[in-house]
């Protein structure tokens, strides 16, 4: 399969929380580019095999489900804050694809080969339709090893649970830090040593520790680092 893009990839990798999204989004806007944030396909298979086949145990069902179902994305079409609209099979799936059940269950639906292989087919193609700032875990290895350029984002776990605290609580919504801690590091442990596409960075991926940065330094150094004209000057 060729995976070498005709189109301008920025991969952007690393682990859960580490401000993957939030500076995948800001560097699309700027260049003028697709933002495509790919946790959600594995979001979404996740969801339809809790509502379909009432769990994610069985990795023969679950990827016939992953290569039968037809995930997209598009462009928000609602100002609700949604980044980006996810669909299944056509129906509009942006939000159930956030809770907490599917979090519990991604890390082991996306450790599925099968899965990974459906999921991988459709990013490329959804990834192919015009310069895009790509995110994921396995971007710059395994979806685009020739992308255009890679970003490998990393932060320690304390760093990560605080952010993601900060935003559950800004949203009205209650957390815990200590379990919001506690499932990071479980779900680093199932992404970096799954078999398959494991989180690791490519060995041609600029490294960025956000570790104590700001998000407005963290895009400074990618644009530093990526070099192209931002569109509008801006
Ligand atoms: O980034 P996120 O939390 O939405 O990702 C959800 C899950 O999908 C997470 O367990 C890692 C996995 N994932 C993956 O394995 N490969 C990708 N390209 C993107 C996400």
């Amino acid at each position: 399969m060729n995976s070498t893009p005709s189109n301008i990839v920025i991969a952007i990798d690393g682990p859960a929380a580490s401000g993957k999204s939030t500076l995948a989004l800001i560097l699309a806007a700027r260049l003028g580019f697709l933002y495509f944030d790919t946790g959600v396909m594995y979001r979404a298979v996740t969801l339809s095999a809790l509502d379909e086949l009432k769990g994610v145990e069985d990795e023969g069902l679950v990827t016939a489900l992953a290569e039968r179902i037809m995930i997209d994305v598009q462009p928000p079409s609602k100002d609700d804050g949604r980044t980006m609209d996810v669909l299944v099979d056509g129906a509009d799936v942006t939000w159930k694809i956030r809770k907490p059940r599917i979090d519990r269950n991604v890390s082991v639906v996306s450790a599925y080969g099968g899965v990974r292989t459906a999921m991988t087919e459709q990013q490329r193609r959804i990834g192919s339709r015009g310069n895009v700032v790509m995110v994921g875990r396995d971007i710059g290895t395994v979806v685009f090893p020739h992308a255009t350029y890679k970003i490998y984002l990393d932060a320690s776990a304390e760093e990560r649970a605080r952010r993601r605290y900060t935003e559950r609580i800004g949203r009205g919504e209650e957390a815990s830090y200590d379990q919001i801690l506690a499932d990071i590091k479980y779900r680093d442990g199932i992404d970096s040593s799954r078999e398959i596409a494991p989180l690791v960075a490519a060995e041609d991926a600029f490294i960025i520790n956000t570790d104590g940065k700001t998000i407005e330094q963290v895009v400074g150094e990618s644009l530093r680092i990526l070099n192209i004209k931002p569109k509008n000057g801006g």
